[in-house]
């Protein structure tokens, strides 16, 4: 049996959804269960669990019976670790970690923090795989209601090109691994999308996908902060986005892989089926 966290965020909702089609006999943690109610398209083999990362209780007793955990969520360090430890006591032998460019000494808070997560799964003796993802495409969905206003988007990822991959290929691969996980056990994928993408790249495609000129205003990572706290976004994630966009520019995320296709047999989605699949948000 799988259980999926996060299962009604990007990552989760897809894999739950994919682990249904496959009518694979898989658990959905979620905190809320009412969030589900509209999730009138799963199969039976779902069950849907309630849990909170902050309760560990509730974790033991929704990890109960499990074999693999597909481990998505906000990646709060003591969150995650929790899940794990959890895993650990009810016995789990595969864990599937998402996470992003993790290093101890990065200076972007966040990815000092899956590396302290990553450190932990790696203690516990448990088999696990870290899926290492480029930036979603998801993420342009936060710039939509600007798109809509200004018929732009400001940004402080300069000429930067990343490797962004769309959040529904990241579930393929996590859960290409949870159904068979033998052989991936100890190993470190890194995925991408097909091509390397600028927000130049975005502001064409979306401006040809809208039939309307997308202009994207370039600034510095420390306008952005600004702009992002003055849009509501909390002081913290604020910082760890500009510091993050910042190092877009300096060519941080301009990397390619293979490993999509490798584990799922497909290519990955393309900016411009995001766009097309997404029209109306922007519009
Ligand atoms: N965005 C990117 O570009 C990017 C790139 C590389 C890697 N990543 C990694 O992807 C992961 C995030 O994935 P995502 O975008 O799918 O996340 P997400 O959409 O933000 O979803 C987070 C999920 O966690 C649940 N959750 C939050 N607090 C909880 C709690 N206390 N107890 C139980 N559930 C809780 C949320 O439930 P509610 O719906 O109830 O809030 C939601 O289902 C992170 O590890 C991040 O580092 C992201």
């Amino acid at each position: 049996m799988i259980l999926v966290t996060g299962a009604t965020g990007t990552v989760g909702s897809e894999a739950v959804r994919l682990l249904s089609a496959r009518h694979q006999p898989a658990r959905a943690l979620v905190r809320d269960p009412d969030r589900m109610t509209n999730r009138t398209d799963l199969a039976d083999e779902i069950e849907i669990v309630t849990g909170d990362f902050d309760r560990p209780d509730t974790l033991d007793a929704a990890l109960h019976g499990i074999d693999t955990v597909v481990l998505v969520s906000p990646a709060v360090p003591a969150q995650e670790i929790a899940v794990i430890d959890s895993a650990v006591r009810q016995g789990v032998s595969h864990i599937v970690k998402i996470t992003s460019k993790a290093s101890a000494d990065s200076p972007v808070d966040r990815r000092r923090g899956q590396a302290a997560i990553e450190a932990h799964l790696a203690a516990t003796g448990v088999a696990y795989t870290l899926l290492r993802s480029n930036a979603y495409l998801q993420n342009l969905l936060a710039l939509a209601p600007v798109i809509r206003q200004t018929r732009g988007f400001v940004m402080s990822a300069g000429d930067g090109q990343v490797g962004m991959i769309d959040a529904r290929d990241v579930a393929a691969a996590a859960t290409a691994i949870a159904t068979a996980p033998g052989g991936h056990a100890g190993r470190t994928y890194w995925l991408t999308g097909s091509a390397l993408i600028t927000y130049s790249d975005i502001a064409k495609e979306l401006s040809a996908t809208l039939g309307r000129e997308i202009e994207y205003r370039k600034i510095r990572p420390d306008e952005h902060r600004a702009v992002m706290i003055k849009a509501g976004v909390p002081e913290p994630v604020a910082s760890s986005n500009a510091q993050a966009f910042g190092l877009i520019a300096d060519g941080d995320a301009a990397w390619l892989t293979g490993d999509v296709a490798t584990l799922t047999g497909n290519a990955p989605r393309s900016l411009h089926t995001f766009t097309t699949e997404h029209a109306a948000v922007f519009a």
